[in-house]
């Protein structure tokens, strides 16, 4: 294997935006490693993604506890990677993980309690190889727990060095609201709701999610913005391609990938195509056009979409009122 060697001019064409009222900027395109780096991913395609996408100004890489497949997996090969090839670059990477999902058997493997979150931030530390992690999420909201004692528990991870930053993810606005409160008053760094946002799915806009927590200082982070790759060129023909998400995944399914689904797509893509962009560029940039969202978290099964999607951030063209309602007509039904 070569060794790796930066690219000098990665922070040339890159833009970073900060994370609410805090000091933490990412970079407008984050990587995920939800569904790509588990342990049946191919080591040289998940190297190529990441490097590339750090060549490339992403500073920005979002694990948690259960990524894979098997839940792990991901954290494991980010901290063979991050041993190999980014360790001398430790202080220009945020690096995210989450705890909230079932993690392991018993009743502290999953939910919000301070004995799941502490000792699956131990255990991620470890998968990783890292001292500490830039932002430790709350992956989900936990009714059966006090908000108070999940919030703490965040809070001991920041004083307790293991984290920098702490974030909730999938919360409702009156729950972050509730979260934001509590934390400031433990005085806490929080930087981000993490929740999922695309021209297909516009329930944070429906429950005013950004100006509810955004003039609080929490900013937010929108993930599967490709609506898991229905946003992309790769449904627009009807069928469901080889090795694709549905293929290998419960939580994309063909049965999703309709007539009526695939004519919206099209439909879609005629805009993009009229923007000079494509379907993926296009939903990339239509998030960005909201100035409050800090980055657009992606994933990428290979270097070729990567490569794809950065290039959303070249076209600045704002939307115009046109574009805008047929999207809408076309999304919001
Ligand atoms: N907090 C949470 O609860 C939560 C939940 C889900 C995700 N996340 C985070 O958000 C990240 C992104 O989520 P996501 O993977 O669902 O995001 P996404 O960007 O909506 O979907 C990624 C998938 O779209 C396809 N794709 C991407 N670019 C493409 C292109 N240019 N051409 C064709 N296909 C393309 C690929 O599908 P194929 O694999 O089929 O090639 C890729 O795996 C995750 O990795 C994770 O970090 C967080």
């Amino acid at each position: 294997m070569k060794n790796y060697q930066a690219n000098d001019t990665r922070y040339s064409t890159m833009t970073y935006r900060k994370c609410g009222t805090s000091g933490l900027k990412l970079p407008e395109l984050s990587l995920g490693m939800w569904l790509n780096f588990g342990s049946e991913a191919q080591d040289d395609v998940c190297r190529e993604i990441l490097l590339t996408a750090f060549d490339n100004g992403i500073t920005h890489f979002d694990l948690a506890n259960n990524y894979g497949p098997p839940p792990g997996a991901a954290e494991i090969r980010f901290g063979q990677l991050f041993r190999n090839d980014l360790y001398n670059h430790r202080d220009e990477l945020v690096i995210s993980s989450k705890a909230g999902y079932s993690m392991w058997a018993g009743p502290y493997g999953e939910w919000g309690s301070r004995k799941h979150i502490i000792a699956s931030c131990d255990q991620s530390l470890k998968r990783m190889s890292l001292e500490y992690v830039d932002i430790f999420y709350h992956h989900r909201p936990d009714p059966n727990t006090p908000i108070a004692e999940t919030m703490g528990a965040l809070a001991h991870l920041v004083s307790s060095g293991k984290a920098l930053y702490v974030g909730i993810s999938n919360y409702h606005p009156t729950e972050a609201i509730k979260a934001i409160q509590i934390l400031r008053e433990l005085g806490c760094p929080f930087v981000l709701d993490q929740v999922r946002y695309s021209m297909l799915d516009r329930w944070v806009e429906r429950e005013a999610l950004v100006d509810s927590i955004y003039p609080l200082g929490m900013g937010v982070i929108c993930f599967s913005p490709l609506a898991q790759g229905l946003l992309t060129n790769k449904y627009l023909n009807g069928t469901v391609p080889e090795g694709s998400r549905p293929t290998h995944t419960q939580f994309l399914r063909k049965e999703q990938i309709t007539p009526e689904v695939v004519n919206t797509l099209r439909q879609l893509d005629a805009i993009a195509e009229s923007r000079g962009q494509t379907l993926s560029q296009m939903a990339i940039s239509w998030l960005l056009k909201d100035e409050r969202i800090s980055s657009v978290l992606i994933g990428a099964s290979s270097k070729e979409q990567l490569i794809e999607n950065l290039k959303a951030l070249e076209n600045r063209e704002s939307f115009n009122d046109g574009q805008l309602q047929e999207i809408d007509r076309l999304t919001l039904q």
